[in-house]
């Protein structure tokens, strides 16, 4: 009998009933699965075929919206994912830069578990505790004044376009013309949905769906001067910019770079706002990247890490921007529910645990030189670089044969740039003893690169 559809008994589709299997209950196998996190799942999770049906299923199913790696993960233990296989990997990639307390993290899992039995959902209609509780956690550990939560980052995005739409108005009530543009960069990610997507600089992203929103100029990323001149006609309403850019190739700003920005926005009034979405909450080994640049936005995107991987986003923004925005402007059901902010506590209590930040840096730079000392000899190897734990291997080829032929090896890795860089965002919670093994693995992996690139 099939296991996948077996596991998909819950369906209320016809056509799902019609196949429902008369073995052991899934639910209790999860339950199984919960249960013995330990070095290896249970003999009884290990479902031989099943991982081919999986994914010989979603192709039938799901909307090809997504070029998976041909793996399913069903289980999962600190930096150790498993497939239904009993197959180890290495977990190198958080779930892009997600799973910052790795995977099944006691103190994440009873925040959860508690939360959940205690109270899901409200909606925005009514106040919640843990809403609150987070929004206060986050004032208080940024510059930030208030929060606005929303359920993911690009509608994070979302939420700060508005913002600073609104912002020009209220603060220019005379002006038939309020500021209303935006400027965002090369290589820059910040989403996919229409507001987000129309600041993402990739044009393959965006072509299919123009229009996209209106008023948005690309500059390079880095140039002073060119921004500096853009902002300085005073029709922007926010600079859109990640101070470390994950998907766009792991590409650092510059502290000139950052205070150019500070500077002009400062002049025109316009907002700068930083997408912390990926190397924000301690990945950098600084709670939020912009601390190693001493430049401060007017709004702060967050989204990945901050539930510990359940959905949620955030935008923090000072008390200037928030007093620009009103009861209605903006919102949604789910946004800030019990359930994922207390998720979010429990990482963010772990985060800012004595000694957490700075094992991150110190981590980060022992793999960035382990990577260098390995890597760095090969032809292909152009740049290792990054902070904290956002490494990016920038090579002079297509990074997929090493991406592939690490995951044969059970480490699973990221790509970024134009898939010439390997994106490395490992679980915060990773030990040295777990990069080296990752460190040998890429090492072992990179002829690949050379039978792969051939054509
Ligand atoms: C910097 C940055 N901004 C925005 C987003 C969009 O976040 P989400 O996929 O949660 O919508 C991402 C996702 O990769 C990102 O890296």
């Amino acid at each position: 009998m099939s296991s996948l559809l077996f596991s998909l008994n819950r369906s209320v589709s016809p056509a799902m009933q019609l196949h429902r299997p008369s073995g052991p209950d899934i639910r209790h196998l999860r339950l199984n699965a919960c249960a013995n996190v330990g070095l290896h799942p249970p003999e009884d999770l290990k479902k031989a075929g099943l991982s081919k049906e999986v994914m010989e299923e979603e192709g039938r199913v799901l909307v090809g919206t997504y070029a998976r790696a041909p793996v399913v993960l069903s289980s999962g233990k600190g930096c150790k994912l498993y497939d239904p296989e009993g197959r180890e990997y290495l977990d190198l990639s958080s779930g892009i830069a997600v799973n910052a307390l790795g995977h099944g993290d006691p103190d994440w899992v009873r925040a959860v578990t508690e939360q959940a039995s205690t109270l899901t959902h409200v909606s925005n209609v009514y106040y919640s505790i843990p809403q609150v509780e987070l929004a206060k956690r986050l004032v208080a550990c940024s510059f930030a004044d208030r929060v606005f939560f929303s359920n993911s980052g690009t509608e994070a995005n979302e939420a700060a376009i508005k913002f600073a739409r609104k912002f020009q108005r209220f603060t220019h009530p005379d002006k038939k013309q309020p500021a209303t543009e935006f400027i965002s960069f090369s290589n820059s990610f910040h989403g996919r949905t229409m507001g987000a997507l129309a600041l993402t600089s990739k044009e393959h992203y965006r072509s299919p769906f123009e229009p996209v929103m209106p008023g948005v100029t690309f500059l390079e990323y880095g140039n002073i001067e060119a921004t500096t001149q853009l902002i300085q006609r005073k029709n922007i309403a926010a600079v859109f910019v990640e101070p470390i850019q994950g998907e766009g190739g792991i590409h650092s700003a510059t502290k000139e770079f950052l205070c150019s920005l500070r500077r002009a926005c400062n002049d025109s009034g316009s907002l700068l706002v930083f997408d912390e979405i990926q190397c924000g909450l301690g990945r950098t080994g600084y709670l939020w990247a912009h601390e190693a640049y001493a430049v401060v936005p007017d709004i702060m995107t967050l989204a990945k890490p901050l539930a510990g991987g359940l959905p949620i986003g955030a935008a923090l923004v000072t008390e200037r921007v928030a007093t620009a925005v009103s009861s209605g402007d903006h919102g949604s059901t789910f946004a800030g529910g019990p359930l994922v902010c207390n998720a979010a506590l429990a990482v963010l209590q772990k985060i800012l645990r004595p000694g957490f930040l700075a094992s991150v840096s110190k981590k980060g730079q022992y793999f960035k030189e382990l990577l260098i000392i390995k890597l760095g000899g090969n032809s292909h190897v152009r740049e290792v670089r990054g902070l904290g734990l956002i490494i990016g291997i920038e090579l002079d080829v297509s990074a997929s044969p090493l991406v592939d032929a690490c995951r044969n090896s059970g480490l699973l890795v990221l790509t970024a740039g134009k898939g010439n860089v390997i994106r490395l965002v490992p679980p915060l919670i990773i030990t040295e003893q777990e990069l080296e093994r990752a460190a040998d693995i890429l090492l072992a992996g990179l002829p690949a690169l050379d039978k792969g690139n051939l054509n």
